[in-house]
């Protein structure tokens, strides 16, 4: 038996792009593989948002749209990283055994350092916790967009490192990336990103799609608009899609009406259940889930601990 593990930052309210690459390969995958696992990574959203009301408002609403979305809580475990405190340990234990320059080496503190900005520590250790989120449930497959490989081959490394400092442990697990969606392209055409204001939100009105939709640049040179199709063949394949664009060649604003209700077609039904699902609910299900993966964990980390020659 496979287990699925995946996570998401409560930074921001989810976008199409978080949906194709992460959770909905987790809700189409988790019929096979029952028992998986979908997490919500607030103590590494912490390294970039500091405020606590914010926060916790986040945390609330991803809860909301794993569970409008599709995850079903009696065949899959959310949970809140926090709730956990075996993460933090053993990501610990993990910065033990990888070297500085190592880190270094990843994409998220690079950028940061690239751009002149202060990175806090915490945003330096961050692929050691998300091994640690990973590993300590074995999992072995990691449903997640492009932007997430190099953290899975960090996982993979750490795991191997641990097992030769102190035998076998840790499996290595492997990231799911589909070609297709590995990057959601946002209305700029640059990656759709919670930071960069490009976004179509996955919950949003119908309004609130359009206005995203008709933002999208379109580039008048070439007879498709790319972006509008880059994002539309993630709602409407083969010939459908194409005879839709042939039909409609240079005509962008019909295109782009199209895409809004492929977009709305989709979203609406998940839209009704985000409506109808209480705080006291997620809280609920999240405080559930806690319970589960503490089991697991500690069974985990008890074992952890003695090859490590903690527990005496
Ligand atoms: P984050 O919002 O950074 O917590 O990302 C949650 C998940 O969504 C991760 O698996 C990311 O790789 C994925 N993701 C975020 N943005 C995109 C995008 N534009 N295209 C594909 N996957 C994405
Ligand atoms: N770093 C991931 C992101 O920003 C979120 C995450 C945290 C995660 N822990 C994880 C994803 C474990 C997969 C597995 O998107």
């Amino acid at each position: 038996m496979q287990r699925l593990f995946t996570g998401l930052q409560p930074s921001g309210a989810l976008h199409i792009g978080n949906y194709f690459a992460a959770l909905k390969p987790m809700i189409e995958l988790s019929q096979e593989f029952p028992d998986s696992m979908l997490m919500v990574a607030d103590y590494h959203a912490l390294t970039s948002l500091k405020d606590a009301a914010e926060l916790r408002a986040n945390i609330i609403e991803v809860g909301r749209d794993f569970l409008a979305a599709g995850v079903d809580p009696q065949t899959s475990i959310i949970f809140k990283q926090s709730d956990v405190p075996d993460h933090t340990e053993l990501a610990w234990i993990f910065q033990t055994l990888v070297s500085v320059p190592f880190l270094q080496q990843a994409h998220a503190y690079k950028d940061k350092v690239a751009k002149g900005l202060e990175a806090n520590a915490g945003l330096f250790a961050y692929p050691m916790l998300m091994a640690a989120d990973i590993l300590l449930y074995d999992s072995d497959i990691v449903p997640v967009g492009a932007d997430q490989r190099q953290h899975v081959e960090y996982a993979r490394e750490a795991a191997a490192k641990f097992n030769h400092a102190y035998g076998e442990t840790f499996k290595e697990p492997r990231e799911r990336i589909l070609d297709a969606i590995a990057t959601v392209p946002g209305t700029d055409g640059k990656k759709m990103s919670k930071s960069y204001g490009n976004t179509i939100p996955l919950f949003g009105s119908k309004d609130e799609i359009a206005k995203a939709v008709m933002s999208i640049v379109t580039d008048s040179s070439g007879d498709k608009p790319e972006n509008v199709y880059a994002i539309h063949k993630l709602f409407r394949h083969g010939e459908s899609l194409e005879n839709l664009y042939a039909e409609h060649k240079g005509s962008y604003k019909t295109l782009k009406e199209a895409l809004i209700e492929d977009i709305d077609a989709l979203v609406a039904p998940m839209r009704a259940r985000h409506e109808a699902i209480t705080d006291e609910e997620v809280k609920l299900i999240l405080v559930k889930g806690g319970e589960r993966a503490r089991e697991r964990a500690q069974t985990k980390m008890a074992a952890v601990r003695e090859v490590i020659g903690v527990a005496i």
